[in-house]
C-alpha cells in the first residue's frame, strides 16, 4: 500500500509526525514494545515477553505495510518512535467486512500531550475512509485514562469479558467492549 504520513504540532509545540513504518524503524519498534510492556498492567504480555527478532520485526512491517484492510502507524517524536496504533478489518468473511478493530500504545513519558488522541483520530479516518460502520476494542475495566478517552470520541461500553487477562501473580483483569458506531450505523 501507498505510504501514509501526517505532522501535527502538538499543545507543547513540538513537532509529531504519525507515518506508515520502513524496514529501518524496526528496533525502535522493538524497543517501543518492551519498554511500553513494563509500564502498564493494561496491555497483552507480560514484561519481557516481546522476543521478536529484527528479522521477524522487519517482515511484521512489511507485512502490515502490504495490508489492504487495515493500517499499522507510529508516532515519531524527536527522531524516536514512542507511539503505534493499529486499525484494520479482523475477519476478512464477507459478513464481517462492516467490522474494525483497533489498538493504541504512547510511551509513558509522552502521555497527556494529545498523542494518543491524534493517533485515534488517524485510527477513525481510516475507518471513515474504508466505509466502516463499526470500530471495536477490548480495554481493561481499570483503565480509566483509556476508556475516558475512547469516551471522548463516541464509543459506548457494550460488555464485560470477565478474567480476560491473567497476570503472573495469579490475579485478573476483566475487559470492557467497546465500540463506535460510525457513518450514523448506531443501532436504535
Ligand atoms: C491511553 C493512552 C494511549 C492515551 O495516550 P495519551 O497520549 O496520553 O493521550 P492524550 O494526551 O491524547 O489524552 C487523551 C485523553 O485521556 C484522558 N485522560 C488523560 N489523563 C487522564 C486521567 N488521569 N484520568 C482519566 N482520563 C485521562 C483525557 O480524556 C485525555 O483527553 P483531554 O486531554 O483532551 O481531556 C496512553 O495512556 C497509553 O498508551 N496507555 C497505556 C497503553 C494503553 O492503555 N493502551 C490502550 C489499551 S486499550
Amino acid at each position: 500500500m501507498e505510504p501514509y504520513r501526517n505532522e501535527y504540532i502538538l499543545k507543547d509545540g513540538q513537532k509529531l509526525i504519525v507515518r506508515t513504518p520502513e524496514e529501518g524503524d524496526a528496533q525502535g519498534l522493538i524497543n517501543l514494545m518492551q519498554t511500553v510492556d513494563n509500564e502498564t498492567k493494561f496491555l497483552s504480555r507480560e514484561p519481557g515477553e516481546f522476543n521478536i527478532t529484527l528479522e521477524n520485526e522487519i517482515d511484521f512491517i512489511r507485512n502490515k505495510n502490504n495490508e489492504e484492510n487495515g493500517r499499522f502507524l507510529i508516532a515519531e517524536l524527536d527522531g524516536n518512535i514512542i507511539g503505534n496504533c493499529y486499525v484494520g478489518i479482523e475477519v476478512n468473511n464477507k459478513r464481517y467486512l462492516h467490522r474494525a478493530g483497533m489498538a493504541i500504545v504512547v510511551r509513558k513519558d509522552c502521555w497527556n500531550k494529545g498523542i494518543g488522541k491524534k493517533m485515534m483520530q488517524e485510527c477513525i479516518n481510516w475507518c471513515n475512509q474504508k466505509g466502516i460502520e463499526q470500530l471495536e476494542l477490548e480495554v481493561v475495566t481499570q483503565n480509566e485514562r483509556a476508556i475516558t478517552m475512547y469516551k471522548s470520541f463516541g464509543f459506548d461500553i457494550y460488555g464485560t469479558k470477565k478474567h480476560a487477562l491473567k497476570y503472573a501473580d495469579g490475579t485478573y483483569a476483566d475487559e470492557y467492549f467497546m465500540c463506535l458506531f460510525l457513518n450514523g450505523m448506531k443501532p436504535e
